[in-house]
């Protein structure tokens, strides 16, 4: 029995790994399917002529629905238009949900050179989404409260007793074992969360060591997977099964949960790359057929790759001078493939069936 009591700072809070079965029958079962729909997103991915393409967008969404598990909230208009205006947006939850997205993007960086994900991987990815210099937690106080306030869990405290944890937990992740990579990352989230190393920040950091990890174990190549809404429409569920963990030693329920999370949002991700794909193939068509002039495939390009645009990126990309590209825009315009909005002293374009996608799957 763990000697865990809610009010209490849980410093017996296990190592890694948890001495109990882990590759029950059921997750078993559930990671074969939660590693097929894995294997099928990435192999759709990889094979499409710029995989890269629609990378910004996806992990705009998953900064946002992560960002919204921890009540910053932000809508679509306004997250798209601060990435593409020149004048950025001074709302402080799109800023928020901008800076997860930087810290997202960094770290899949310190991948490409470093493939471990380290204590210091999480102090500067927690830095960069809260836009300070806060380190790991040296006072105690913190306490994970209920919607009525009420403690549900007090995390370790002691700047040495974190630190132990979170070394055991870096051993973890970067160790060879023979467990499945599905099953470790359930474990990787737990264990992090449960340390709560930071004042505020765990649950988005855990949630990008998340993607991190199906990079570094090569699990998708391009990390294009929105998994945060999954916890949006599961949050109840996704809180009972980390509470039930640490209560019951429930692991199995909890790792189930994260493997459907994985699975279901594999499957979602696809479908709508697959969406996505066939209205751009149905809009280049068009255009083409439309406004041969303005048509080209860079152009096809620009007003995928976010669904806001605007003339200085068809400048950037070389289609032409201001003046040409900005006739092709108010052409688009006119035949109706982008609407274009006024913010601040910009115009901006946008590609309302592609926000239509977003918005509506
Ligand atoms: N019972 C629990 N045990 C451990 N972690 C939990 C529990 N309930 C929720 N969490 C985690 O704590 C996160 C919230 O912590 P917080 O530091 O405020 O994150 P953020 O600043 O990103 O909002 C949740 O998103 C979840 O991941
Ligand atoms: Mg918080």
């Amino acid at each position: 029995m763990t000697n865990f009591k809610k009010e209490i700072p849980f410093n017996d809070l296990p190592l890694l790994p948890p001495r109990v079965e882990l590759e029950t029958k059921k997750v078993l079962v559930k990671t074969i399917s939660a590693s097929r729909a894995l294997a099928k997103l990435n192999g759709t991915m990889i094979n499409l002529p710029n995989p890269r393409l629609f990378l910004d967008t996806i992990h705009l969404q998953e900064a946002k629905a992560s960002s919204e598990i921890e009540n910053i909230i932000t809508t679509n208009d306004d997250l798209y238009r601060s990435v593409v205006a020149d004048k950025k947006n001074e709302n402080p939850a799109t800023k928020e949900v901008l800076s997860y997205k930087d810290a997202l993007w960094s770290g899949l960086e310190r991948l490409e050179s470093r493939p471990f994900i380290t204590t210091n991987l999480c102090i500067e990815i927690v830095q960069c989404i809260k836009q300070n210099t806060a380190g790991i937690r040296v006072t105690p106080g913190t306490t994970l409260a209920n919607t009525k306030g009420e403690v549900i869990y007090t995390p370790p405290t002691g700047e040495t007793i974190i630190r132990e944890k979170l070394a055991n937990l870096e051993t973890f992740i970067n160790q060879d074992d023979t467990l499945d990579p599905l099953i470790k990352m359930a474990l990787m989230h737990y264990q992090f969360e449960a340390i709560h190393p930071f004042a505020d920040g765990n649950g988005r950091t855990g949630r990008i060591l998340l993607l991190l990890y199906l990079k570094m174990e090569r699990l998708l190549d391009i990390p294009a997977i929105y998994i945060s809404e999954y916890i949006i429409k599961n949050k109840i569920e996704y809180y009972n099964k980390l509470r039930n963990v640490t209560e019951n030693k429930d692991w199995e329920g909890y790792i189930l949960y994260m493997l459907d999370m994985i699975e279901n949002t594999a499957n979602k991700s696809l479908i709508r790359l697959e969406k996505v794909i066939s209205l751009m193939e149905r809009m280049a068509k068009e255009i083409k057929t439309d406004l041969p002039k303005v048509y080209s495939k860079d152009l096809i390009e620009i007003i995928f790759k976010l669904p806001y645009t605007k003339r200085q990126f068809l400048i950037d990309s070389g289609l032409g001078t201001p003046k040409t590209v900005g006739n092709y825009l108010i052409s688009l315009e006119e035949k109706g493939y982008l609407r274009s909005v006024k913010v601040g002293k910009e115009k901006l374009y946008l590609n309302h069936k592609l926000m239509e996608i977003l918005e509506n799957d």
